[in-house]
């Protein structure tokens, strides 16, 4: 056999081989949701929860290694930091620190993350999507008076 087609045929086995092993991609259950005005929790849905909720849609994409190792690693990271699911039994200074942070990372434009955009476009934000979500982070994440 030629170079070509043997190293093409060592890479697809390879393929198949590393499909044993399958992380974790279970979504645990809901128990304290965030509320948040409707028009607020449907951008949270539509760009934040495959990584901040425990309400990850997992395309078949995902399910495929190696891409799936990478993509279940930034979603028990994004959990781990920050999940929307479990906010209601956070304290309140970790919700406080919380919203500060999320006024800054969506106000700069830092989530969500760049590496979800190009098969997600629909969780891109507009302008003035980015400046509703900031100043309710805002608001919200205000000590109360
Ligand atoms: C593709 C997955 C993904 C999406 C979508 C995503 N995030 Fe994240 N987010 C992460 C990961 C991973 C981290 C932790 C590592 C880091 O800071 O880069 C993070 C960190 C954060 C942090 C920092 C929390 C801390 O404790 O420092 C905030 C705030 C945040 N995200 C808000 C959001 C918001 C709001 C949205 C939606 C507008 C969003 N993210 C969408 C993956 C994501």
């Amino acid at each position: 056999m030629k170079l070509l087609p043997k190293v093409a045929l060592g890479l697809g086995g390879l393929l198949v081989l590393i499909q044993v092993v399958r992380p974790d991609q279970s979504n645990p259950p809901v128990t304290g949701e965030i509320q948040a005005p409707a028009e607020v929790m449907s951008l949270l849905k539509r760009s934040c929860y495959d990584c901040h909720s425990n309400e990850t849609k997992w395309p078949w994409y995902s399910q495929v290694a190696p891409v799936s190792w990478l993509v279940t690693k930034d979603v028990n990271d994004g959990r781990k930091h920050l999940n929307f699911s479990v906010w209601q039994g956070s304290e309140e200074g970790r919700k406080l620190k919380k919203f500060k942070e999320i006024a800054e990372e969506v106000g700069d434009g830092e989530m969500p993350m760049a590496i979800y955009l190009p098969l997600h476009p629909e969780a891109k934000l507009t302008p003035a999507e980015t400046t509703l979500l900031v100043e309710w982070a805002r608001r919200d994440g205000a000590p109360a008076p």
